[in-house]
């Protein structure tokens, strides 16, 4: 009997077709995810699961699905919407998708960051609007990106994928991270500071961490404070490293210029949301790795991890690798 997989929503077939090859592929059709108690239903006596951020995969999903799930297979490098302590306690091997979206993700950071800066999402509203009248020598004026002070929190993949891109516009490059990173911070000729200090030299943030019990609103009102004014922050990393209500505050009352967010807390930001209110931030729906080339590969990546477990074999990327005899450290 072939074994059973559940795709909690249409990925790109670079992912699909080789699932279809080895297993009974169950896909759930609609745009948005399915709602956890369908989703409890669906995983039950399920050999895999692809699983997306927008899905609970928690302790209980996991015993629903039953005693033969082997693999839980995320199209996203980040997993934190995964009980990863739970799925090793059951031996469930558990795969991302690190490396392919490094690039799309820093190219869109700078998108974000070039937008906020020289107010690129206002101005399209003001001529749309049928307001542009004239060039005006004081309209939509922003700070300078080339030469200004860039300050990257999480200095992993995709931050130091943004550092690089920081060099072609003559920057000086701040970064913070658990850990040092002499030799990329070497060839970027970036240079480690902690971070109130970052906050208080950068003129750029851009959030790079991933999110855990330690980067949940790691900025928040008093990170804010230090930072510089007329200061601009980026982030395209989890919505909850961010502080809504305190970066609402940072944003009416200084020291923000603006902002501009790829993912929000919560997510999807409800319209009603006052951010939503400010001119100064521009908020994308979480597209950073939004490439046909990039999410082609995270869906072949997790075809692969998902293929590995079902063979019982170690998955390529695998962020419990205690599962494993010997396995190692965990993510
Ligand atoms: C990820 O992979 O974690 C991104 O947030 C979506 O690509």
């Amino acid at each position: 009997m072939k074994p059973r997989i559940f795709v909690t929503r249409r990925i790109p077939e670079a992912g699909l077709e080789p699932l279809r090859h080895a297993a009974d592929v169950e896909i759930w059709p609609d745009p948005l995810p399915p709602p956890y108690p369908v989703l409890v239903r669906k995983v039950a006596g399920i050999d895999a699961l692809v699983s997306l951020l927008t899905d609970t995969v928690d302790a209980g999903l996991m015993d629903a699905a039953g005693t033969g799930l082997k693999v839980i297979s995320q199209m996203a490098v980040g997993f934190d919407n995964i009980d990863l302590a739970a799925a090793t306690g059951r031996g469930i091997a558990v795969g991302n998708t690190p490396g392919v979206l490094t690039d799309t993700t820093a190219d869109f950071a700078w998108a974000l960051l070039m937008a906020a800066a020289r107010r690129v999402a206002e101005g399209d509203r003001f001529a749309r609007a049928g307001r542009w009248k004239t060039w005006g020598p004081v309209d939509f004026l922003g700070p300078d990106v080339t030469g200004a002070t860039l300050g990257i929190v999480g200095f992993g993949r995709i931050g130091q994928a943004v550092a690089k891109r920081a060099l072609g516009f003559d920057m000086r490059i701040l970064y913070t991270s658990r850990n040092h990173h002499p030799e990329a911070a070497r060839r970027y000729r970036a240079e480690y500071a902690d971070l109130d200090a970052l906050l208080g030299a950068a003129d750029f943030v851009t959030l790079h961490t991933n999110l855990s019990p330690e980067t949940h609103h790691l900025m928040n009102d008093a990170r804010f404070r230090a930072m510089k004014p007329g200061s601009v922050l980026v982030n395209t990393a989890r919505g909850p490293v961010v502080d809504p209500a305190a970066l609402y505050r940072a944003l009416t009352r200084g020291p923000l210029a603006c902002a501009a967010l790829d993912v929000t807390e919560p997510e999807p930001l409800p319209p009603g949301d006052p951010l939503f209110a400010l001119e100064n931030i521009i908020i994308s729906p979480h597209i950073a790795s939004a490439s046909y080339g990039t999410r082609a590969r995270m869906a072949a990546m997790a075809a692969e991890n998902l293929l590995a477990g079902l063979r019982g074999e170690r998955l390529p990327h695998c962020v419990n690798p205690q599962v494993y005899p010997g396995g190692g450290p965990a993510a």
